[in-house]
């Protein structure tokens, strides 16, 4: 699961320089169309590969030093030329070009304009079918991880929140209507499963975007005798691909990676509509802290949850990412197709969206503010401990399917009366059913209720303190 970080510096998209030559003009006349240029250039977004694309393209030179395809001097003036365009694009001097539409084909002819013919030589045995495969392959192992990471940071919150209130009460909802106590721990813990699952699913991903394609050529593999092996090792890459045309064409790894994100946002999404809900005056659970809240232009009295709302709506990117890689790749014969060039934006858009919400997710639970009587309040609705009273019924022999018809008309009774469960007299109990004794009040409890919740994965305090016990040792 863990590679080596490579450096990225987040710099401005790139300006446009003067008209540059193509590396495949030899078998043109005719300049190319100024909107094609604009139309297929790639380097407006895909300038941020960089510095895949030269640690693949120093390792690459390296592969054809060491099987004698270039000479090792060659292979150094390669290197060192590489070494100092990536130092060009990180202090901001060097110039993208648009003419140059990719870039693969940015670095490479600035390559040769510093060392000469030799730079020429880079190119050997490689395509940029294989070569932009594996950009994006080791773009992805760098944002998987950092997304994992971010995960854990996430679910490390949500364990220290767990941990603080640990007795604080709060009504569970099936229907978005009040259905039994639950520990506000319980709660939370719940979204640390989905965070598991969401991690589990990025390390699975990770085997499969760890595979490395160059070697692959164009499409058809190379008749020079080149090593892929050297170069996966030089990389991190646990294997090679293991047919060229697959390697070329193959963006599954991308699919997975933005599917499994789509899944991470939509956690996040249910997360944020919980604290919405919660935020609200007719709640009343939690205050999110000020530093994480926005006003509004016309109510002064507003402060709105925005981060929550923007997280929520930020899935929708996220799905519409998904689709369009799915239907970009749908349809497509082997091998690459330039349609292929447009998994790019769908795919930073992923990453972006998707680290940037986790990073200001777990700063914004970090500062909420937990309204532990009003959450005890709306636990003691008259009627949440309905269930406990069908199962005191169930202890004493009653048929559960019985019970359920007793407590129905318990409720009744109740909302005759205007009374709760809790505070319904022994002696209309008794005319419901001969089962009911003093002790059914001891049962009614919302203490009771969730203390008595201790099957495997229920909600008592038992069960809680044990699991942060498990959960604080994984940190
Ligand atoms: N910019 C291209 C992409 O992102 C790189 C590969 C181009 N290959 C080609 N044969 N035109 O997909």
């Amino acid at each position: 699961m863990a590679a080596k970080k490579t450096k990225t510096v987040k710099k401005a998209a790139p300006k446009k320089a003067a008209a540059k030559a193509k590396p495949w003009a030899g078998r043109f006349t005719e300049a190319t169309n100024a909107l094609v240029e604009e139309f297929t250039a790639s380097i407006p977004y895909d300038w941020q590969l960089y510095p895949y694309d030269i640690a693949g393209s120093i390792a690459h030179a390296a592969m054809l030093a060491k099987t004698g395809i270039i000479t090792k001097k060659e292979a150094g003036q390669i290197i060192r030329g590489l070494q100092e365009v990536l130092a060009e694009i990180v202090e901001g001097s060097f110039d993208f070009s648009i003419e140059l539409e990719d870039i693969h084909m940015n670095i490479e002819t600035r390559l040769i304009e510093k060392i000469g013919p030799v730079g020429g030589k880079l190119h050997t045995a490689r395509s940029r079918n294989d070569q932009v495969a594996l950009d994006i392959r080791m773009y992805l192992r760098d944002v998987i991880t950092e997304t994992h990471d971010l995960l854990a940071a996430l679910q490390q919150v949500l364990v220290s929140l767990a941990d603080r209130y640990q007795s604080v009460v709060l009504p569970g909802y099936t229907h978005l209507q009040r259905a039994q106590p639950v520990l506000l721990g319980h709660h939370l813990l719940a979204y640390y499963e989905m965070f598991s699952r969401d991690r589990g699913r990025l390390e699975d991903c990770f085997r499969r975007v760890n595979v490395m394609p160059l070697g692959a050529g164009a499409l058809a593999g190379t008749v020079l005798p080149i090593d892929r092996q050297f170069v996966a090792k030089e990389l991190g890459f646990e294997s090679v691909c293991e047919n060229s045309m697959d390697a070329v064409s193959d963006r599954d790894f991308a699919i997975e990676f933005t599917a499994a994100c789509a899944q991470i946002m939509m956690h996040l999404s249910r997360l944020s509509e919980e604290l919405v809900l919660w935020s609200s005056a007719e709640f009343g659970f939690i205050t999110i802290s000020d530093g994480f809240t926005t006003g509004s232009s016309i109510m002064p009295q507003k402060k709105n949850p925005d981060v929550a709302e923007l997280t929520r709506g930020k899935t929708g990117r996220v799905y519409g990412n998904l689709t369009a890689l799915l239907t970009i790749m749908k349809g497509l014969p082997l091998a690459y197709n330039r349609d292929m060039q447009e998994d790019k934006e769908p795919l930073f858009d992923t990453a972006d969206t998707v680290t940037r919400s986790l990073a200001v997710y777990i700063e914004m639970l970090k500062g909420i503010t937990v309204h532990q009587d009003a959450m005890r309040k709306a636990a003691e609705d008259g009627f949440i401990t309905a269930t406990d009273l069908a199962d005191y019924l169930v202890k004493k022999g009653m048929p559960f399917r019985q019970a359920h018809e007793v407590v129905g008309r318990a409720v009744l009774r109740c909302l005759e009366l205007r009374s709760g469960l809790a505070d319904l007299p022994l002696t209309e109990y008794k005319k419901l059913s001969p089962l009911i004794r003093e002790d059914v009040y001891a049962a009614l409890s919302v203490e009771a209720s969730v203390g008595r919740r201790t099957s495997q994965g229920g909600t008592a305090p038992t069960n809680l303190k044990k699991r942060l016990a498990v959960l604080k040792k994984l940190r």
